[in-house]
């Protein structure tokens, strides 16, 4: 679904002004301001009540308008357009002397992405080629899928709401660093390292984002961020399913007794096998692209229903199940317990 015409050329326009308009994207809602404005970015970070120091993604909506603000185009930068661009990918590249450090949170580099979305497309060139945006939720809850969970967020505190429907991807963007030596993935998502892989040769995980590696500084400074943690405990459980259902089953049975609020994310095929009030299917086991599209909307329904604790089964790492690991076990502070035995 794409956002009326009219609509879009007022979003352009509140944009130059210096406005803030939140708009649709294939991966989230983004919150837009114009990226070249230094008093746009104090105001995105200001709305979001998000510290300064972390940096935002600049949006594009044509390739030859990435000479303007990065320093040069590496041959990876290259590669990687071609193959992914528009798409869910955003490149770290050295920055021009044109984008203000206000956008780039003082860093000399900068985060370039030409999302898909055709009303992202439309608002970008609407509001003269250049938008910052990050993620258009409040400081510290999920990111948005639908208008809906902006207009929760920072309804009031922007200018206007651009409604695209559901984001068909569900998960922010993929974040590759290309001022390494070895191209650096600083955010799993959709586009896996095996797909960057194909495209570039040798890739490396920034070590801060494996879960071993909590202790280690990462490079992207977003992730850096306790980020979205739930109102309820999160507590991830591994395993086969059906140990996995057995254990959760036991878990709820504890917390009842104690009379807490209890819910339990589950797939299609065990919905029908939690006793607990919140249960809610995160799609079916085989398609991780569906359990990226609810994850942020049920992590949001679980804070509005006031549940104290959540049990998540645990979700294959193929594709975006990458990425959809990587943000549970972040909502989840890394609690995991494997059915039968501790992890
Ligand atoms: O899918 C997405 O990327 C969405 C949509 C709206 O495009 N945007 C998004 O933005 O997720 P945000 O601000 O929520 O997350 C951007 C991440 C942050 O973790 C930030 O620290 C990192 O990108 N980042 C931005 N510029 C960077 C830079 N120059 N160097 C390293 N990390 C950077
Ligand atoms: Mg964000």
């Amino acid at each position: 679904m794409a956002a009326a015409r009219e609509a879009v050329e007022e979003a352009g326009k509140i944009l130059q002004d210096g406005g803030l308009v939140a708009f649709p994207t294939e991966t989230v809602y983004g919150l837009g301001g114009d990226a070249l404005n230094p008093e746009s970015s104090r105001k995105i970070y200001a709305a979001k009540g998000r510290p300064s120091d972390n940096p935002l993604i600049v949006h594009i909506c044509r390739w030859e308008d990435m000479s303007l603000i990065v320093r040069e185009i590496p041959e990876t930068a290259k590669k990687l357009g071609k193959a992914f661009w528009p798409g869910p990918i955003t490149m770290i590249l050295e920055k021009s002397d044109r984008v203000p450090r206000e956008t780039t949170g003082g860093l000399s580099t900068v985060a370039v992405r030409m999302p898909s979305d055709p009303t992202a497309l439309s608002l970008i060139r609407a509001a003269g080629g250049y938008v910052a945006a990050p993620s258009a939720n409040a400081s510290g809850r999920p990111s948005p899928t639908l208008a809906k969970h902006v207009e929760e967020d920072l309804g009031g505190r922007i200018e206007m709401i651009l409604d695209g429907g559901q984001a068909c991807i569900g998960l922010e963007s993929t974040i590759v660093d290309l001022t390494e030596e070895i191209p650096t993935i600083l955010r799993p998502g959709y586009i896996t390292k095996e797909m960057l892989e194909e495209v570039l040769g040798k890739v490396e995980i920034d070590g801060a984002i494996l879960p071993e590696g909590c202790k280690t500084a990462p490079k992207a400074p977003g992730m850096k961020y306790r980020h979205y943690a739930p109102k309820a405990e999160l507590t991830i459980i591994s395993g086969e399913e059906e140990a996995v259902v057995k254990r959760i089953n036991a878990l709820l049975k504890e917390a009842e007794k104690k009379g807490l609020r209890s819910g339990v994310i589950a797939t299609d095929a065990t919905a029908g096998r939690y006793g607990a009030t919140f249960v809610k299917s995160a799609g079916s086991r085989e398609r991780e692209e569906e359990t990226a599209r609810e994850l942020y909307r049920i992590l949001r329904e679980f804070d509005d229903e006031a549940v104290d604790v959540i049990y998540s089964e645990a979700f294959e790492e193929s594709g975006i199940g990458q990425a959809v690991m990587n943000r549970l076990l972040k909502a989840a502070g890394h609690r995991m317990e494997m059915a039968g035995g501790a992890v």
